[in-house]
């Protein structure tokens, strides 16, 4: 999706000395009715420009498999565009070396990208927006929304849109449904039964 430029470069120049790196427009079906909303890229999405073509995204097709769904069928987007990383040693082969890790987004740069997906959501109009993990429900639905009561579960809601430096619902209303992170699983594989669990009811409402 074609943003207008003063949109990026207003969110750029509010972040210049994070450490931020690439930027992802989002992909899919900018008809479609159901609308995914993660996190932030990580690093094979910063390289590619690709929304969850890493190790995730596996995760991710299979949840849209369950759906009955593929990725032409729906739009991928995040809360921040850029790959938010930190300094951190590892020892891949012994030797410690310094590598970009990856790292949850701040409050400040969620809200510096905030008005990139009030565009999409607008330009969108999905009938049902899919939150993937707890960044982007508490980006959509404010910070007292919490997973573990959530998810799985749909909340018809105006969602968060950026308006000068605060937040304002929306005056559009949406069914938002939120699921784990595709990446939870890898952190406890226990979650996948859950998360079946919730697809499976999604997948009954979104064949309504
Ligand atoms: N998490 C996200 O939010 N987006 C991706 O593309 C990959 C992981």
């Amino acid at each position: 999706m074609q943003f207008p430029a003063e949109i990026i470069a207003q969110c750029q120049s509010a972040l210049e000395t994070h450490q931020l790196e690439g930027f992802l427009t989002g992909a899919g079906n900018e008809d479609a009715d159901i609308m995914f909303i993660a996190e932030a890229p990580g690093e094979k999405e910063a390289e590619t420009g690709e929304p969850f073509c890493g190790r995730s995204g596996k995760v991710l097709d299979s949840y849209l498999t369950t759906l009955g769904l593929a990725r032409k069928d729906v739009y991928i987007t995040s809360a921040v565009r850029s790959r938010p990383f930190k300094w951190g040693e590892r020892r891949p082969n012994g030797t410690p070396v310094m590598k970009k890790i990856n790292r949850k987004p701040t409050e400040k740069e969620i809200f510096a990208h905030a008005p990139l997906l009030d565009y999409q959501i607008a330009a969108i109009r999905p009938r049902i927006i899919v939150s993937l993990g707890g960044v982007a429900l508490k980006r959509l639905l404010g910070n007292s929304a919490k997973m573990s009561m959530m998810h799985g579960t749909i909340h018809h809601s105006p969602v968060q849109n950026r308006v000068k430096n605060n937040y304002q619902w929306s005056t559009e209303t949406y069914d938002v449904c939120a699921l784990y992170h595709p990446a939870a699983v890898f952190y406890n594989p226990s979650l996948r039964e859950v998360i079946d669990e919730d697809l499976h009811a999604l997948k009954t409402i979104t064949e309504l």
